[in-house]
């Protein structure tokens, strides 16, 4: 894809679902990519399967890799991973803030700690790599490019999953004021809304083929999404061919955010 070859693209989140594979399409598309990932005990394990996988993935395509640990909702951790990267590339061209959690409850009792952990992680987590980044591109006069992977909950509400739309709205603004505050510095900020995807994040019903067929009825093209058409869409806007777009959210999400329930003239007839 124009404008891809051969540039330094970082992604946040990225040895599982939609960050695995912006990463194997931008090597696909013959970028280098930094592959982000925060282990915990639990998934210790499994994302090093799927980190090794995407890694030789990226490799297989000729990517230079790097494999770079921390927790963007940590300040010394988003810097110590941009000092990593810019120290081995010298520069990054994309940052693909990817990374991001989801916890349910009754919002009148979700326990507040988790409420701000999932907002330090999705929203404040993207501004602090989306910070980095922009002073990294200013300081060198050099143009760059930030893709916020955003959700239909930036502005469909979630209930018991109030962290989740808040972080995800915020991210909207994130992405606008970023947008309008750099545009004349060749700095771009897009975000993509996925919808429904089959991903990690989606255990409770990617492989239950009832629950998954429920969650597939309220999507308008009638199925969910895959990774590698967030990851398509996510190229697309890092690429030439949207040099002059900027501020804006490609929701990727088969007509979810069309108001599904408005396909007959109920309100009417
Ligand atoms: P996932 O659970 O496979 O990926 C999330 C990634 O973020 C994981 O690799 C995880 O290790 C990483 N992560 C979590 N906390 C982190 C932290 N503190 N620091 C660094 N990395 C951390 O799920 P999926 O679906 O691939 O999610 C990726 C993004 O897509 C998320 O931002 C999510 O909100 C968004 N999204 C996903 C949708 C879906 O239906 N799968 C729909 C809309 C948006």
């Amino acid at each position: 894809m124009k404008g891809i070859q051969g540039k330094k693209v970082l992604v946040t989140g990225g040895s599982s679902g939609i960050g695995q594979a912006i990463a194997i399409k931008f090597a696909e598309y013959g970028a280098d990519v930094a592959i982000n990932y925060y282990r915990n005990r639990d998934e210790a394990e499994a994302t090093e399967d799927a980190l090794n996988w995407c890694r030789r993935q990226v490799q297989q395509h000729g990517g230079k890799d790097i494999l770079v640990q921390a927790d963007v909702s940590k300040k010394e951790d988003v810097d110590g991973m941009f000092d990593a990267v810019i120290g081995e590339w010298g520069t990054v061209d994309f940052l693909i803030n990817n990374a991001g959690i989801q916890i349910a409850a009754d919002s009148h009792e979700l326990d507040v700690e988790k409420f701000t952990r999932v907002i330090n992680t999705n929203t404040i987590g993207a501004f602090m790599c989306a910070q980095r980044a922009i002073q990294h591109w200013l300081s060198e006069d050099k143009a760059g490019v930030i893709i916020n992977v955003s959700s239909v909950h930036q502005v469909i509400p979630k209930p018991r999953f109030v962290g989740y739309s808040v972080s995800k709205g915020g991210m909207q603004n994130l992405t606008r004021t970023l947008a309008l505050e750099y545009a004349g510095r060749k700095i771009r900020v897009n975000g993509i809304g996925p919808g429904a995807t089959v991903t990690p994040i989606n255990r409770a019903w990617i492989d239950d083929p009832e629950k998954k067929a429920m969650v597939e009825s309220h999507i308008p093209m009638g199925r969910a999404g895959e990774s590698e058409e967030m990851a398509e869409a996510s190229a697309f806007l890092c690429s030439d061919f949207a040099a002059y777009i900027t501020g804006q959210t490609l929701f990727v999400d088969g007509g979810l955010t069309l108001y599904p329930d408005f396909r007959t003239a109920w309100s009417s007839e």
